[in-house]
């Protein structure tokens, strides 16, 4: 039986963001901008190339401007329709969700990645559906999603985007037992969040997106505290697993670790090469600064 289409994202947008203190005191972190994009953005249009239809934001107080960052402007537009900018009114309506096609639920306490999933359920409702982390930007010719999705078409069930890491960092992932390799799928026996590199079963990690069946949502409920006290998805993927397959999927591309300080100038440093517009001076400016700073 062909697997039912995957329309529905959840974006677990509801975290404090300590890690980017001072930069995210009063504002989402998810708002942090690479060269010209609030991360939420790449987000939601990497979902939207695969083919997703609602956008559902799993959200806390204070991170109201996410919504509003995909709420149509008539007064931006009408600014932008004076001043004769129609091509940057047109860029702006091509990424826009349609209305209603973004829909806010509410984390009331911040009790894990797995209590903020599962406040979505009631919008996801019995269909299969995308979690996206939004701190995880993928660069990629062929969107991560609709990588998945495809790798979806082929397996079906529930898959999980995996990359390895230095076997040193294992602590700080959700790591794969693999039952076997099979190239660009991994079957997959257990989970386990961030164990100690001596505990765990492979350095092969979960990066953040993900495919579930809304069964996932019976093994979140009852479901209590995991790695760092809070209720991880982890660990509701790893009991799900008695009843359902999952798969990890390899994919093409490079991620980049927009939680973390480094990662973030990572980021915008190779998309920024990555732009016609700035490759050559930006380039330029780099390779000056790095042989000025090789002389000192
Ligand atoms: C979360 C997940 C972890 C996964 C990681 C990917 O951890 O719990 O399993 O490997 O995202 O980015 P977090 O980064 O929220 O601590």
């Amino acid at each position: 039986m062909a697997a039912v289409p995957v329309k529905k994202a959840v974006f677990p947008v509801a975290g404090l963001g300590t890690r980017f203190l001072p930069a995210t005191k009063a504002m989402p972190k998810e708002m942090l901008t690479v060269v010209d994009k609030p991360l939420i953005q790449y987000a939601v249009e990497e979902a939207a190339a695969a083919g997703i239809e609602e956008f559902i934001f799993v959200t806390s107080r204070g991170k109201g401007v996410l919504e509003d960052h995909f709420d149509h402007s008539p007064e931006l537009m009408a600014a932008l329709a004076d001043k004769g900018k129609d091509e940057m009114a047109a860029a702006i309506k091509s990424w826009l969700p349609a209305a209603g096609q973004v829909i806010s639920v509410r984390q009331p306490e911040p009790l894990g990645l797995g209590h903020a999933v599962w406040c979505a359920r009631h919008v996801v409702g019995d269909a299969p559906f995308a979690v996206l982390l939004v701190d995880d930007l993928i660069h990629a010719d062929q969107p991560c999603m609709a990588q998945m999705t495809a790798a979806y078409e082929q397996v079906g069930q529930n898959l999980v985007l995996v990359e390895e890491v230095p076997a040193a960092q294992t602590n700080r992932y959700g790591i794969l037992d693999i039952a076997e390799d099979q190239g660009d799928f991994v079957k997959v026996k257990g989970f386990v969040e961030k164990p100690d590199p001596k505990d765990a079963p492979s350095n092969l990690s979960i990066i953040g997106r993900y495919i579930f069946q809304p069964e996932i949502f019976d093994f979140l409920a009852a479901q209590g505290k995991g790695a760092g006290g809070e209720i991880q998805l982890t660990d509701a993927m790893a009991r799900m697993l008695t009843s359902q397959q999952f798969h990890g999927v390899r994919y093409q591309g490079e991620r980049f670790d927009c939680g973390d300080k480094l990662g973030f100038l990572q980021a915008n440093i190779a998309l920024g090469l990555s732009r016609p517009e700035f490759q050559g001076r930006l380039r330029e400016f780099l390779d000056a600064r790095l042989k000025a700073e090789t002389v000192s």
